[in-house]
């Protein structure tokens, strides 16, 4: 008799303790008006440590027959609060936005702000001119890669491993044996001949090349350059001179001398260097041309017979004329600009006078 009179009162008492938890909690759960409040409250009640869950934990202890109906309670208490306090939440949230939108409103008459409009860096803009004046002579833009093998960039044009010449490129080598930044744009001559038959080629090969250098006014490790290339059945010297006049006339919209001066490059013979009338003192002498007169804008030259074989072609039926040229060192000419570390450096007082 003790005993059961024990077990009812121990199931009774835990009855009663449900019915006062629930109560106080949602008595508690009314008042409360913010989201720190309510999870303080979730805390103590539902959380880890919580009262109710402290007590669902004691039902453990209970003898056996009064478990079900204290734990069937228990876990009716708990989903009540936890839907109590789940749409508590979202009336405080709903209140919370409410709020937001009274204080915070948007006057969408309001001026916007400008963006502000990009254009075109100045190389662009130059490299855009050239393939204009090239278009319209009949050259396409051929894209070579600047990660190039040694091979291209130095022994099908002529210069074989230790050749002397190697020194008139600095170079930057990759960790792979054999591959390195292209120093200039002529190994895309070798690409295109390989890839097209010999009749009528004329392109034109822009991009960036790399060379191992002190960076200074006159020099830079990156810069661009605009390669030529034209083969055919009877391409000669006077093709690349007419071709050349032509565009730096275009180029520079004057009545421009040229100057076709003997040079040396191990992929072209004979080679030249070409020279225009000083943009900036009209050929008397100053600074830019230090003193000379003449500035010089390009490296060229007819193809030496060996490239053309080493892209295929057969030097006694074809033949070809090249030219190389840094876009960077015509704009500093054409716009008398003193240091080619402008065009990289990103200072937008330089770059914006050529929006
Ligand atoms: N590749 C030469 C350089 O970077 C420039 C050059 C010279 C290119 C003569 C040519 C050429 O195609 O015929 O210095």
């Amino acid at each position: 008799m003790d005993e059961t009179y024990h077990e009812r009162t121990g199931e009774g008492q835990v009855l009663e303790q449900l019915r006062q938890l629930k109560d106080t909690a949602l008595s508690e759960l009314q008042g409360l008006s913010s989201m720190e409040a309510l999870d303080k409250w979730r805390v103590a009640y539902l959380g880890r440590k919580g009262s109710l869950t402290v007590l669902l934990r004691s039902i453990g202890q209970l003898p056996t027959e009064d478990r079900p109906a204290a734990g069937r309670e228990a876990n009716q208490v708990k989903l009540l609060l936890e839907l109590e306090h789940r749409e508590k939440a979202e009336g405080l949230e709903r209140e919370a936005s409410l709020q937001v939108l009274a204080e915070d409103r948007i006057d969408v008459t309001l001026p916007g702000r400008p963006a502000e409009l990009g254009y075109l860096h100045i190389s662009t803009q130059i490299l855009r001119e050239i393939y204009d004046i090239f278009a319209e002579m009949g050259f396409q833009v051929y894209e070579a890669p600047e990660v190039e093998t040694d091979v291209n960039n130095f022994q099908l044009l002529n210069i074989p491993p230790y050749h002397p010449a190697r020194d008139m490129w600095s170079t930057f080598y990759t960790t792979r044996k054999g591959v390195l930044l292209r120093t200039h744009t002529s190994p895309g001559q070798i690409r295109v001949m390989r890839e097209f038959h010999p009749e009528n080629i004329r392109v034109i090969l822009p991009g960036k090349c790399y060379r191992y250098e002190a960076i200074t006014a006159r020099s830079e490790c990156m810069f661009h350059q605009v390669e030529g290339l034209a083969v055919g059945r009877r391409v000669t010297m006077g093709d690349l001179k007419g071709v050349f006049t032509n565009f730096a006339r275009k180029l520079f919209h004057a009545d421009r001398k040229l100057r076709f001066r003997c040079s040396y490059f191990p992929f072209t013979e004979p080679s030249v260097e070409i020279d225009v009338d000083c943009i900036i003192c009209g050929g008397n002498g100053c600074r830019i041309c230090r003193y000379t007169g003449w500035v010089e804008i390009s490296g060229a030259g007819m193809v030496h017979p060996q490239v053309l074989r080493n892209g295929g072609y057969d030097p006694e039926l074809y033949s070809g004329f090249a030219f190389g040229m840094g876009p960077e060192r015509i704009a500093m000419l054409k716009y008398g600009i003193d240091d080619i570390r402008h065009f990289f450096s990103n200072d937008l007082r330089f770059l914006q006078q050529f929006a």
